[in-house]
């Protein structure tokens, strides 16, 4: 690996850093160990992290953009699911890997359930009307990309959320809520997303808020998710009520 680290030549401190490590052709179990790493008042735990990389402490960790805009290095920073290339270094920092995914590599874990999930959700517009995208007012378009286009798909909010995906939750957890969200927003988009959000557990989500608390680009699972829920609430009582006479409105009463 290349560092991307500037040379540390007059460090400010000497910070201890725990890593849980995990080679699955040496180790039964993870287990911790501590290194010393010099410090700039800059350093972030991913650098700290490729430091170590280039001292020979060949510890597995994925990152990329290294500015908050790929998701790779998410990991658990002191029992919370963070950004390594957004968490300024700080001594005694613990680090493991997420949770939610099976375990690869020391900070590594195997998310190709991901793109199965997508799949099997249907998370692409799928065409309601038949509706030329181009005829897409630039006003929705703004706000489509405003409220979703952001995700990172980071994970770090499935990691945070107390009740998605645990052994008896059928809830799929944040991230793909604002995902069915998100394709329901689709302005060609013609699924029923939100029995879809009731399928995927939507109900079980306790407004909690951990989601939002951890997500690196400040969006707001929850807003989406009450919104999924309240449209949830409107489309079935409307379902059940008896169909309009014609030619009367909501609010509109009828002539006797
Ligand atoms: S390396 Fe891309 S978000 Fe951290």
């Amino acid at each position: 690996m290349t560092s991307y680290i500037p040379p540390i030549d007059k460090p400010q401190a000497i910070y201890t850093l725990s890593v849980k490590r995990f080679d699955p052709e040496r180790d039964s179990a993870p287990h911790w160990e501590t290194y010393q790493v010099p410090w700039v008042v800059t350093m972030t735990v991913v650098e700290a992290l490729e430091w170590l990389w280039d001292q020979g402490h060949y510890i597995a960790f994925r990152t990329n953009c290294r500015e908050f805009t790929c998701g790779s290095c998410a990991m658990l920073i002191n029992g919370k699911p963070a950004l390594a290339c957004d968490t300024p270094l700080k001594d005694r920092m613990r680090i493991e890997p997420l949770t939610r995914y099976p375990l690869v590599k020391d900070l590594v874990v195997d998310q190709s359930a991901v793109p199965k999930k997508w799949k099997e959700l249907k998370l692409w517009p799928h065409v309601r009307d038949g509706k030329p995208i181009d005829e897409v007012s630039a006003e929705s378009r703004a706000g489509w990309h405003r409220s979703f286009a952001r995700c990172i798909e980071c994970y770090i909010c499935l990691d945070a959320c107390p009740v998605s995906d645990t052994e008896d939750s059928e809830y799929d957890g944040p991230m793909w809520m604002l995902q069915i969200a998100r394709a329901r927003a689709h302005p060609k988009d013609g699924q029923d997303r939100l029995e879809q959000a009731a399928q995927r557990g939507i109900g079980a989500c306790t407004t909690c808020y951990e989601c939002e608390g951890v997500c690196p680009v400040n969006l707001s699972p929850i807003k989406e998710i009450q919104r999924l829920r309240s449209g949830l609430v409107r489309q079935r009582l409307v379902g059940r009520r008896p169909a309009r006479p014609e030619g009367t409105r909501l609010g509109q009463r009828r002539k006797q």
